[in-house]
Order: C-alpha cells, then sequence, then structure tokens
C-alpha cells in the first residue's frame, strides 16, 4: 500500500470511528452495539434530512422508509425462521376495527368454551414513525400471543406528517372502545375481566391517555382491567427533569428529538424547538399554568431522592407567553397524561410501568407512578438501572441486549400473573 493509501485509509477508518462513537454511561452493557444502532438510526435521518433539503420528500416520510430498508436488510441478513420470530400457532388478520387498520393475534388454543385474555397495543416511535406489524413489535405480540394465550390487537392508528394530534389519540380511542364492545369480546371468545391497554413510548402515552378516558366514559361498559406502559412520554411542559438532562445526548432518543416529536405532534412550529429546550414555554409567569396543574408534573415533590440527584429545576421567569396559546395540546391532557386530576387517575386500572435509567421519559414514567398509586391506584413500578430508551425492543440478534431480554420476560411474567 503506498503512504497516500494508508493516509486516505487511517483517516476514513479515523473518521468512520468519530462518526460512530458516542460517549455512554458505564453502565450501559454492550456499548458498541448501541453505538451501532445509533449511527444507523443517525444516517438515516442524515438522508432522509438530505432528500428534504433536496425537496424529495418530507424528511420525517423518508426517514421512516430509510429505518424500514435498515430493518429489512438486518432481517436478511438474518434469517428470521433461526430467530424464532415466528409463532406458527398464532393466526394473523389484518382487518379494521371501526375503521380503523389493526392487527389481530389470536392464540392457538381454541376460543370454544373458554376464555382469553384480550390486549390493545399501540406501538412506539415518536407518533411518527413505526407500525406493529413489523420487526420486534410484531413478534413481541405473538409472543405475547401464544405464551398469554392473548388475544391482542395491535393499532395502526395514523402517523405524522399526514395527521397531527388529537388524530392518533382519536384512532386509538375508536379501536378502543371497539375492542371492548360485548359482540367482539364474544367474537373472539375474550374475558372481559382480563383486559390490558398496553404501548411503548408515544404508545405508552397513547394507552395511558386512551386508560383515562374509558375509565371515566360511563358509556364504555367494559373497561381495561389493566396498563401496561413502557418508557411512556406522559408531559411536554418540563423538559428539564432530572431525566431529560441527565440522558439529554443519549441515543436513540436524545432531548431534542424527544422534543422534535412533541412539536410534530402537537403542530407546532419546529422553530420553536430551541425555547422549549429552556422551558420557556412554561415560564412561571405563564397564566395559563395554573399551580394546581403545576404541582401535577413537578417532579421535585413527585420524585424519590434516588432519581433527583443533584439536579435543580428550570423555571424561567418570563419566557414566552405566547407558545401554549398556539399550541393548546401543550395542556391537553388527552395529550399529556400525567395532567390528569386525581379524580380521573383514581378511577383508572392497576398499572405496570417500565422506566430506564438512561432515558429521558425516565421521570415521566416515575411520575405517573407515584400520582397514581396517591391517587390509590396499585402500581407495578419496573425500573431497569441499565436500560435506556427502545432497549424494550432490541431483543433480536444483531441488536439484541441482554437488559431488553430481561425487561420481555419482566413484562410477559408480570401479565401472567397479573391479568
Ligand atoms: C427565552 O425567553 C427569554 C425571555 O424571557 C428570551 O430572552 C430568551 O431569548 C428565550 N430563549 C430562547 C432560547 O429563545
Amino acid at each position: 500500500m503506498g503512504v497516500k493509501a494508508l493516509l486516505v485509509t487511517v483517516l476514513l477508518t479515523a473518521a468512520v470511528g468519530y462518526y460512530m462513537y458516542t460517549p455512554l454511561p458505564d453502565a450501559i452493557q454492550e456499548p458498541w452495539k448501541l453505538m451501532m444502532v445509533d449511527a444507523g438510526i443517525r444516517t438515516a435521518m442524515h438522508l432522509a434530512s438530505l432528500k428534504h433539503w433536496l425537496g424529495l420528500d418530507h424528511s420525517m416520510m423518508s426517514f421512516r422508509q430509510s429505518l424500514e430498508g435498515l430493518e429489512s436488510t438486518v432481517k436478511r441478513l438474518v434469517s428470521s425462521e433461526s430467530s424464532g420470530r415466528v409463532i406458527p400457532g398464532v393466526k394473523i388478520s389484518d382487518i379494521t376495527f371501526a375503521g380503523i387498520p389493526v392487527r389481530v393475534y389470536e392464540p392457538p388454543a381454541g376460543g370454544e368454551g373458554h376464555l382469553r385474555r384480550g390486549m390493545m397495543y399501540f406501538h412506539g416511535g415518536g407518533w411518527a414513525l413505526g407500525s406493529g406489524k413489523k420487526g420486534a413489535q410484531d413478534a413481541v405480540n405473538r409472543m405475547v400471543s401464544d405464551e398469554l394465550n392473548t388475544v391482542v390487537v395491535s393499532v395502526e392508528y395514523r402517523l405524522y406528517p399526514e395527521v397531527l394530534f388529537p388524530v392518533p389519540y382519536l384512532d386509538c380511542l375508536a379501536a378502543a372502545k371497539h375492542f371492548l364492545s360485548p359482540a367482539i369480546l364474544a367474537k373472539y371468545s375474550i374475558d372481559p375481566e382480563r383486559l390490558v391497554v398496553a404501548g411503548d413510548s408515544a404508545g405508552g402515552n397513547l394507552a395511558a391517555a386512551v386508560a383515562q378516558e374509558i375509565s371515566v366514559d360511563e358509556s364504555v361498559a367494559v373497561k381495561f382491567s389493566v396498563q401496561a406502559l413502557i418508557y411512556p412520554a406522559l408531559q411536554a411542559l418540563d423538559f428539564n427533569t432530572p431525566s431529560f438532562l441527565q440522558n439529554q445526548h443519549m441515543p436513540i432518543l436524545p432531548r431534542h428529538t424527544m422534543v422534535q416529536f412533541w412539536l410534530q405532534y402537537l403542530g407546532a412550529d419546529l422553530s420553536l424547538l430551541p425555547q422549549l429546550i429552556v422551558n420557556n414555554h412554561s415560564a412561571s409567569q405563564n397564566s395559563g399554568i395554573t399551580s394546581e396543574l403545576r404541582s401535577r408534573i413537578d417532579w421535585t415533590t413527585l420524585l424519590p431522592q434516588k432519581f433527583k440527584k443533584n439536579y435543580k429545576p428550570v423555571v424561567v421567569e418570563k419566557g414566552s407567553q405566547e407558545i401554549l396559546k398556539k399550541v393548546p395540546g401543550f395542556l391537553d391532557v388527552r395529550a399529556a397524561p400525567l395532567f390528569a386530576g386525581p379524580e380521573v387517575l383514581a378511577k383508572c386500572p392497576r398499572a405496570y410501568i417500565l422506566t430506564c435509567e438512561f432515558d429521558v421519559l425516565r421521570d415521566d414514567g416515575l411520575m405517573y407512578a407515584r400520582r397514581l398509586q396517591d391517587a390509590g391506584v396499585s402500581v407495578t413500578s419496573e425500573h431497569y438501572e441499565e436500560g435506556f430508551h427502545g432497549s424494550f425492543s432490541f431483543i433480536f440478534w444483531p441488536v439484541d441486549f441482554d437488559v431488553g431480554k430481561r425487561s420481555l420476560r419482566a413484562y410477559i411474567n408480570w401479565l401472567q400473573n397479573n391479568l
């Protein structure tokens, strides 16, 4: 090799290494694997921005396509049969519930005479990405259906940029009401006493919001008996909770990405992002936020000391009064279920809440667990010290993490014993 070629190789290797390298906390096991996943996602995002800049496509849509491309490439490299993703006995039907596309998973054991559990699942992806029919999500739903003798209904609610809040929420609510109707429960031989609503990330947000609405809606006779929330997003007023600060640069969900997802979902201008990062939208002089409302998301009183660490609340005095006026979704309990009053929470189903230490959304989940408990609801709060956002879905080689597999097992065990 000539000196020039050697130099180019060294520089290229250094550039790739630099691009891939992300400093990670010591507690993260298999850090290089997480860096590779992160680099893959960042590449998809950069390609999407480039296409958007060239005027070819909306960046979120091409990001979605790039991610799906990445996933199917990985899948082609790995024979999916060998990893046991397909469970032959589970029957799959792609149909609609109240006009909303859903995928129904029916367990192998026949329904005749004996009733099965029922689960409604909302997938994650920042209200803009993902699908319950793909990848780990689909595999987990098959597993739950098979192992827990459960009819799982995964909802393909509409996404940004095609729709904005409240449409994804309303899609999920309509599908849930249809699911809970006596005719559907009878059709699928589902026990009306054993129904769970579940979701991860943005799907956890939708599951919490739908659980609240169903709980207080007197026209719905059969209710969910359990809610299972996997690192849910529950509020958008404080982007300086200890977890948002501690994990602001953590893959795969850095703080600016989560804030961007919220802005998109709520139909706000993306140029507001720097204001939101410094909590300018929730300034103390903002007359739109009552002290009662503020207390419902006040991490200084709702979090155990262990999680507060040495962080200080970020409350600006003046900020911008305009943002909440222009974007009412920020204060809407259907978007931010952590705002619900104790009278609503008291009616909510028993909860399983999974949180991860290295996740901007950790404190959203922990605060909700505490508020539900204070309202008298029984809560299992499962916290993963080595967990990071998305780890629940990283269960298959080559992107399998021990913490992901352990948390999935614990979730299934909990449902086995509590649903
Ligand atoms: C936040 O609001 C203050 C006014 O209270 C303003 O001076 C500041 O520039 C704003 N910060 C950002 C990042 O926009």
